[in-house]
């Protein structure tokens, strides 16, 4: 039986991803975003996870108005990283697992919980951002992985009560898949940022800090919180932290908190970085 071993939420900042491949990691404001993640890249070295389920959201790359999946998981063997305006990024082609993702879709949506099979689709920033800070600039990321796209761009998203029973869904397909694989799950995006209006450039670390809390020690309730409280006191891009309850509700209800990040400002956003270990 596979099992969800752990969590990680971080930021998907893409100049994060501009600063790592234009060579300006050391640069002294990019130093202090990337020195946060020293300690999670050992961290996933060393557990070496089989697979990743990577909960993201898609910036116009790979869907547009269009066509708006709520939630979509990608089945296709390989994703390429997307051009986002200016060529793609320099980074691997995301290997995907075809057979643990037809297995989730399969069970989450005889769980009623529907969700958007895709079986060709590039990555954006929102995905490849976060491989980056916590497996570096390898020639080829060390594991698959399993992209699962949340509507956050275009009104309306999904609640936060959604997104967790969808992770509590995801870890069920996960416990009935007959194969020993060790999954980490991640809940990028976030956190409090506003990139448009008068209210550009909001940051509340109030808000943050007490999201980061609650995500570790009070999941189920954190999960009412309503939309409006994430735009008035997180900005508009704010928002984005639902797609962090779809971790949370994956693990188990009771978790060790292996290591935390916070720094502001990367770009226009602050940056939160939570490792969460399901108790054995
Ligand atoms: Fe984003």
């Amino acid at each position: 039986m596979a099992h969800i071993v752990a969590g990680v939420t971080t930021s998907h900042v893409p100049a994060i991803g501009a600063a790592l491949d234009g060579g300006k990691a050391a640069e002294p404001y990019w130093a202090p975003v990337f020195a946060g993640y020293e300690a999670s890249k050992a961290w996933i070295a060393a557990l070496k996870p089989d697979v990743v389920i990577l909960v993201y959201n898609d910036h116009a790359s790979a869907f547009s108005l269009d066509m708006i999946p709520t939630f979509a998981i990608g089945c296709a063997a390989e994703f390429p990283p997307a051009d986002e305006g200016w060529g793609p990024r320099p980074v691997p082609v995301v290997k995907g697992h075809p057979k643990l993702a037809w297995h989730i879709a399969q069970s989450v949506i005889l769980d009623e919980f529907d969700l958007t099979i895709v079986n060709k689709m590039a990555v954006d920033h929102g995905l490849t951002v976060p491989l980056s800070l916590m497996f570096g600039q390898p020639d080829a990321w060390p594991c698959p992985v399993i992209p699962l796209a949340v509507n956050v761009v275009q009104y309306p998203p999904p609640t936060g009560a959604r997104c967790y029973k969808l992770g509590q869904a995801i870890r069920r397909a996960v416990e009935s898949y007959d194969e020993p694989l060790k999954v980490v799950i991640f809940g990028t995006g976030g956190m409090s940022h506003q990139l448009q209006g008068p209210r550009a450039g909001l940051i509340n670390s109030v808000f943050d800090r007490a999201f980061l809390d609650a995500l570790v020690a009070d999941p189920a309730n954190l999960a009412l919180k309503p939309h409006i409280e994430y735009l008035r006191e997180a900005g508009s891009e704010g928002i984005e932290l639902v797609m962090w309850l779809v971790m949370r509700g994956a693990l188990n209800a009771e978790v060790r908190e292996v290591h935390r990040f916070y720094h502001v400002p990367a770009s226009n956003t602050a940056v939160g970085h939570i490792i969460l270990e399901n108790a054995a």
